[in-house]
This record gives C-alpha cells, sequence and structure tokens, in this order.
C-alpha cells in the first residue's frame, strides 16, 4: 500500500512538474533579445547555504564557474534516489575530460537523519565527483523552494517517528557556470541520454 502511494505520488509529481516546466521553458527561452524579467517569470535556482558531506560549509558560489546537476533525495529513500544516483554516476561516467566541468549536487531533503557522516558513507556507492549536501531543516526547506522542489514526510499513525519516508520531486536540474537554469532530467532518464544532453549544452558553451 505505501508503495502504491509512493509511485502514485512520483507519477503526479511528474505529471505536475511537466507541466511546470513547460511553463518555465517558454518563460526562460522567451523571446531573442528580450531583456528584463517578466514579473511571473519562474526562477529556478538561487543562493542557499549548506553543509556539505566533508562537514564545510558551502553556499551557492562555492560552485560558480561549473556546471550544477542538481538531485534532491534522502539517504533512506528506497528506490527512486539511488536509481537516479546510479544513472547520474553512469552518466558522469559518459562525460569524459567533460565531468571536470561539472560538480553534481545531492541535496537531502532528510536533514534530521542525513548527516555528513550519512551522506558520506552514502555516497561511497556513487559517482565518487558527487558532493551530498546538508543543512539545518530551514536551509534545506529554502534551498528547496529555490528549485520549486516539493518535499514531505510520509508517516502513518502509529509509525515509528524514526522509521519514515519522504515523498519528494525526483527532477534532477542542470544548472550552467552562473548557476543558471540549463536542462533538467526526469527520474526516468537514461544516462546515456542524460549524458548527451550535458554534452550537447557544454560543447555550446566551450
Ligand atoms: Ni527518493
Amino acid at each position: 500500500m505505501r508503495q502504491t502511494r509512493i509511485i502514485v505520488g512520483i507519477l503526479v509529481l511528474v505529471i505536475a512538474g511537466g507541466g511546470f516546466w513547460i511553463a518555465m521553458k517558454g518563460g526562460h527561452f522567451g523571446p531573442i533579445g528580450g531583456s528584463g524579467k517578466s514579473a511571473n517569470q519562474v526562477q529556478i535556482g538561487g543562493p542557499f547555504e549548506l553543509t556539505d558531506h566533508l562537514g564545510n560549509p558551502v553556499t551557492d558560489s562555492s560552485y560558480q564557474g561549473r556546471y550544477t546537476l542538481v538531485f534532491f533525495g534522502f539517504t533512506f529513500c528506497p528506490d527512486v534516489c539511488p536509481t537516479t544516483l546510479s544513472t547520474i554516476s553512469a552518466a558522469l561516467d559518459m562525460l569524459g575530460d567533460d565531468v571536470k566541468r561539472v560538480r553534481p549536487l545531492f541535496i537531502t531533503v532528510d536533514p534530521e537523519r542525513d548527516t555528513p557522516e550519512y551522506l558520506r558513507e552514502y555516497l561511497v556507492h556513487f559517482h565518487p565527483g558527487i558532493v551530498g549536501l546538508t543543512g539545518t531543516p530551514e536551509q534545506i526547506k529554502s534551498v528547496a523552494k529555490a528549485y520549486g522542489v516539493y518535499y514531505a514526510k510520509s508517516l502513518q499513525e502509529g509509525d515509528d517517528p524514526e522509521d519514515y519516508l519522504v515523498d519528494h520531486t525526483s527532477l534532477t536540474f542542470f544548472m550552467d557556470e552562473d548557476g543558471e537554469y540549463a536542462a533538467h532530467f526526469s527520474h526516468s532518464t537514461q544516462a546515456k541520454a542524460m549524458a548527451d544532453k550535458m554534452k550537447k549544452i557544454l560543447s555550446e558553451d566551450s
């Protein structure tokens, strides 16, 4: 039952996310030569203050000058997060030398359990370039909001309060060197497609 609810939840998020993204793309890649942003244009990304998996304080400017591949999730996630992180890892392996231009960021939506130590242990299973980020609940709330990412604890009455899942948006965002949105991927995107898209964007901008 719980599994079904999660899958349905994810589907709803993907569908809702799709509509949102189509709307957003229209704004972002609006009229050529247009300057100034319209008031209702959706902005993706923005400043953040977090702590990396080594325990160092970081901000969005720590990654300026590099592309970032941003994924939100949590280490206790049974399926979507490990699958997406495996896809991201495989895609990074396909980038060749360009991998140096990309900093993959895994931002937890479960800061209460995902300490830097936990993130560090978890991330050994994936590409060594992936940086785990955690923070205070307020810092996570703020960065999730900046990316339009939804997350919520899924806890039934009578459940062990320490043993819960977190429903969350499962999109991966590809941001350029200035922290501006470049592309996004759904959790069903294959590694090859993800790598091809990143290569294309990187080659247009080298
Ligand atoms: Ni997950």
